[in-house]
């Protein structure tokens, strides 16, 4: 979602903010903008669209400045334009913000009997504001930035900016994450890492509720209860690789052909690691698992996976719908939450509704310092390493394979797996990497396929068991970045309605690998193709008269896993054909920290 930087340094700022704002481009966004201290007054330059807009304003009305805020918008209260970009401002005080203000319209209304004015239609515009009330009280930049945080409900990551205090800036979370950085002549935040990754050597993730006054050569921050405290100072750890495409035409591209690495490593760094957790699986009533979009899918491949090899009973739901439901949740149960970003809203919500619930809390995330990891009683990281495309692949894959060893691990903890039948779907997973490599060297099938899909203008994705989910996951992917409308069946579940959407041609992708239901998928797919559907196959063998994809199958255990790759190299390649922005899909974000 929205993306915030901010510099101070002794000379100027403008381009630490505007790489630090490509660098969070990924995340999604629609304007945005810059507010720089220039002739000790606020200046700002703020643009509809993408950054070389704002560039190329800045480039006719260049900004010069010591002190300076920059924002990617994705927009929720307002409509991208000008207007509601961030940074907003009074003349004393500019802001940018992540989160949502709750509040607003209260505040808004307060404000506006006392006479401020305000020029857009977003939550965020309070905030300038109310910091302006209260240093017209006579407050401390300090105090007014602390006294207008208390007024505010809902969640937020601030950088203030202040007209009479050029040598600070100033910083606030709460909900949504917000990093400092520090080097050697300046000091920088950013709402993700990623941004400082060229210039802080050394970062600080505040926690929730911290206020933070940055100063070119020193940082102090003070936590929920107004006490000075000292957050742990980690080295910079993403290194510009993840920033760069090495080669590849798009992120996701690159990011695909990462998967056999990331799994290898996510396998690595998880056996031990869960072998020596106390998590016990072995008296547990019930595994809830909740997630959004593709973590989901992810979610709802583990669970064929926990009742198949485990016997435990599996509730799965999306985030947004547990939370507010109500759902029963049984004595001596566990819920997981799966979450690359570790920072998606309803998702974090959900697992504090769990806690209520007295679950023990499970969290797999791929983002180690992010909330969802930091709330939960036993956590398990993806090495998946920063995903920028904002299509989820390598951190599928990886969540995939997590869940896979922790399924192991339940079913041996409960009885359900002897240690033989355990060691061979291990082997499983051992020789995915390979299997995946081998896949992704001969991509042809899915570029054929791609050709044809390019006037498509729906598609239905099909498969049965583990594959479900995975067409599931296959039709978002085509949706998200070719925009052709994609829905992914129960191949089964076809002739009670979604049949009726099949027309002449329409392309119907069908996951068959060779396993116990291959029959039956058939059956399914000669109905289909009786009423014009044009077949597109994707598995280990190839049928005459239909289009086909060769994926080598590795095991019904790990198969879902593989037949993730051609799901996203047929989203790819069409995307690519269509010629779509790949790695930046319109109107989405990459972590959604709203609900
Ligand atoms: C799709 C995609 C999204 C995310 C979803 C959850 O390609 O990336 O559907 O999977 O927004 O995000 P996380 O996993 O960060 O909670």
């Amino acid at each position: 979602m929205c993306g915030i930087v901010g510099a101070i340094n002794g000379g100027t700022v403008i381009n630490d903010l505007l790489s630090g704002l490509h660098r969070v481009e990924y995340r999604g966004y629609d304007s945005a903008g810059v507010a720089i201290l220039h002739n000790q007054e606020i200046a700002r330059r703020r643009a509809e669209g993408k950054l070389n807009q704002l560039e190329e304003l800045l480039f006719k009305a260049p900004l010069d400045g010591a002190a300076g805020i920059g924002h990617t918008r994705w927009a929720t209260h307002g409509m991208p334009c000008v207007a509601n970009a961030h940074p907003h401002a009074t003349a004393q005080v500019a802001v940018v913000h992540n989160g949502i203000i709750e509040n607003f319209k209260d505040i808004r209304e307060q404000l506006t009997a006392d006479g401020h004015v305000f020029e857009s239609e977003t939550d965020t515009e309070v905030i300038p504001h109310l910091i302006t009330h209260y240093l017209a009280k006579g407050m401390s930049p300090e105090a007014a930035v602390q006294e207008a945080i208390e007024k505010l409900r809902g969640a937020y990551a601030l950088g203030v900016l202040m007209r009479d205090d050029p040598d600070h800036l100033y910083a606030a979370r709460k909900g949504s994450p917000l990093v400092l950085g520090k080097a050697e002549h300046g000091a920088y935040l950013a709402s993700d890492s990623i941004a400082l990754s060229e210039k802080a050597s050394e970062l600080i993730f505040l926690q929730e509720g911290d206020m933070a006054v940055l100063g070119r050569d020193q940082i102090e921050i003070t936590d929920i209860c107004h006490r000075k405290v000292k957050r742990k100072v980690a080295t910079r750890t993403t290194t510009n690789a993840a920033c760069d495409k090495n080669g590849y035409a798009h992120y996701m591209l690159k990011e695909i052909h990462e998967q056999p690495d990331a799994v290898e490593k996510t396998v690595q760094a998880n056996a031990n690691a869960l072998y020596d957790s106390a998590l016990d699986f072995s008296d547990l009533s019930r595994l809830t698992i909740v997630a959004c979009g593709t973590s989901f899918y992810a979610a709802s491949v583990a669970k064929y996976w926990f009742e198949k090899y485990a016997d435990l009973p599996v509730e799965t739901d999306i985030a947004s719908e547990f939370r507010y439901r109500s759902p029963y949740m049984p004595q001596n149960g566990a819920a997981l939450f799966i979450s690359q970003s570790g920072e998606t809203a309803d998702t974090l919500a959900a697992l504090r509704y769990a806690k209520d619930q007295e679950q023990k809390i499970i969290s797999l995330v791929n983002v180690a310092d992010s909330s969802i990891a930091r709330e939960a009683d036993y956590v398990f990281h993806t090495m998946a390493g920063t995903e920028i495309g904002v299509a989820s692949t390598k951190a599928f894959t990886t969540q995939l394979t997590l869940l896979a060893l922790i399924a192991l691990q339940a079913g041996q903890q409960r009885g359900v797996l002897s240690h033989d039948k355990a060691m061979k779907l291990t082997q499983e997973l051992d020789e995915l990497p390979q299997a995946m490599k081998r896949l992704l060297t001969c991509d042809s099938d899915t570029r054929h396929v791609a050709q044809e899909l390019e006037r498509a203008s729906n598609a239905l994705f099909i498969g049965r068991n583990t594959s479900f989910p995975i067409a599931m996951e296959g039709a978002l992917k085509l949706k998200e970045i070719s925009y052709i409308h994609a829905e992914g069946f129960g191949a089964g579940e076809l002739k009670h309605g979604p049949i009726a959407l099949v027309e002449q041609d329409t392309p119907v992708i069908s996951l068959l690998p060779k396993d116990s239901l291959y029959e039956k998928t058939l059956s399914n797919i000669y109905e289909v193709e009786a009423r014009g559907a044009q077949i597109i196959t994707v598995g280990p063998e190839p049928i005459d008269g239909f289009l086909h994809i060769d994926v080598d199958d590795i095991g019904e255990f790990c198969n879902p896993i593989l037949y993730a790759l051609p799901m996203q190299l047929l989203a790819y390649h069409t995307a690519v054909v269509r010629g779509t922005n790949v790695d930046q899909p319109r109107n989405l974000a990459k972590s959604v920290t709203v609900e």
